[in-house]
């Protein structure tokens, strides 16, 4: 056994793909989520593809009393935070929701792990820190900025980790913090035994599972938000990697910690994409030829907030986290299609 990772958000489509990979790469792990956004069935089935009992605590991140028992009842080597809220729109109806969920776990966490000598720490971040870049491919060195509230809530927390790592530097620690931030561009695809997947909440915003629901008839026709954008064919362009390649990036981000000089303080931001950006019209025509089915399309309005273009240079966790991506468009194609087909209604079925 390599160690014990906490996952919160570890029932969630992201945390529940690096349960798996964790696992399989000879880590155990702790899952704390309180399932406002997922279901435990994912957690049942990320046991049955692994075949290894996971301990998992229904507990909300933001209670230090919970989260400090599970520290207590476990020897954890490092975490990885998932946990948060995601919707882009609905941050913008009810920001202090989205402030008090994402910073507050990350806030209660750091002090737990602080109390309990554990000082090694992945963030999912999110590419929405870059704002709206000026040039493509997208570095780690870019200015940051931020055009919603879910977006400053991963950019506030990232200066909260750089701003902590940089206390125990100056405090000089024994075991100083050691965090890697992951910038993820755009997630999709599933497990390749159609058992885990993404399970949206209602009438999905983003673009991958809004074509499965499309192809298994949930959804009528879907909409493409703009088609005069200065790009090849004129709808936006995104980093589109596998999840399944995510959730491996994690596992190098947490072997990468391990292996550290202990008593270096580190934090330091990663992007976790392909570095090839792939049109939306691109998307929607690859997914018929491979799965077969036909989707119906429209072009609507551009969607506010939107950029033409965003993909990653992801040279940095190449040299660094010894990463890359692996799958292909095809590959996120395929198993999307078989987790949406062998699932209708996600977890409930
Ligand atoms: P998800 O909603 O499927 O998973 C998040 C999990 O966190 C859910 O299971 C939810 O129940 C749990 N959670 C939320 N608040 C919690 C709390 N206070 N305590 C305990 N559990 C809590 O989302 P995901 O797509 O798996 O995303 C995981 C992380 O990656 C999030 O932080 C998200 O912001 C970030 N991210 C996601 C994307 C994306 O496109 N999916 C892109 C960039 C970054
Ligand atoms: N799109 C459509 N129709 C849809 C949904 C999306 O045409 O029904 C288009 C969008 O306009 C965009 C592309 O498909 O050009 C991708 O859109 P997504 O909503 O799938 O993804 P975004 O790039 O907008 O945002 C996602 C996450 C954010 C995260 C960001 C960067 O939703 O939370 O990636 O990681 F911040």
């Amino acid at each position: 056994m390599k160690g014990t990772v906490l996952v919160t958000g570890g029932a969630g489509y992201i945390g529940s793909h690096a349960c798996v990979e964790l696992i399989e790469a000879g880590y155990s792990v702790v899952i704390v989520d309180n399932l406002n956004n997922s279901k435990h069935e994912s957690v049942n089935r990320v046991t049955e593809i692994t075949g290894k009992p996971i301990d998992f605590y229904p507990y909300d991140a933001r209670e230090k009393q919970d989260l400090t028992e599970v520290f207590q009842h476990h020897s954890i080597d490092a975490v990885i935070h998932f946990a948060g809220l995601k919707a882009v729109g609905e941050s913008a109806k009810i920001p202090a929701y989205y402030y008090d969920n994402n910073l507050n776990s990350t806030l209660i966490l750091l002090e737990v792990m602080k109390e309990q000598n554990v000082n090694k720490l992945v963030f999912s971040s999110s590419a929405t820190v870059y704002g709206e870049p000026s040039t493509v491919p997208i570095s780690e060195d870019f200015p940051l900025s931020a055009t919603n509230a879910y977006g400053r809530t991963k950019l506030f927390i990232e200066e909260i980790l750089r701003d902590m790592a940089n206390a125990d530097k100056l405090n000089q620690v024994d075991s100083p913090l050691k965090i890697a931030l992951l910038r993820y561009f755009n997630p999709v695809g599933a497990h390749k035994s159609g058992r885990i997947g993404e399970d949206p909440n209602g009438i999905p915003n983003n673009l991958m599972p809004y074509i499965s629901q499309v192809a298994v008839g949930k959804l009528d026709k879907l909409s493409i938000f703009g088609n005069d954008y200065p790009t090849r064919d004129g709808t936006g362009v995104r980093d589109y990697i596998h999840v399944v390649d995510l959730a491996k990036g994690h596992v190098k981000a947490v072997d990468y910690l391990l292996h550290m000089d202990e008593s270096k303080s580190e934090c330091h931001a990663y992007n976790l994409g392909t570095g090839h950006g792939v049109s939306v019209l691109e998307m929607v025509n690859t997914f018929m030829q491979v799965t077969g089915q036909t989707i119906e399309y429209r072009f609507a309005e551009r969607r506010p907030g939107d950029v033409a273009e965003c993909y990653a240079n992801p040279t940095k966790a190449n040299n660094i986290l010894k990463w890359h991506a692996e799958k292909n468009l095809e590959d996120m194609m395929r198993d999307t299609w078989r987790w949406q087909k062998n699932n209708p209604k996600g977890y409930e079925d």
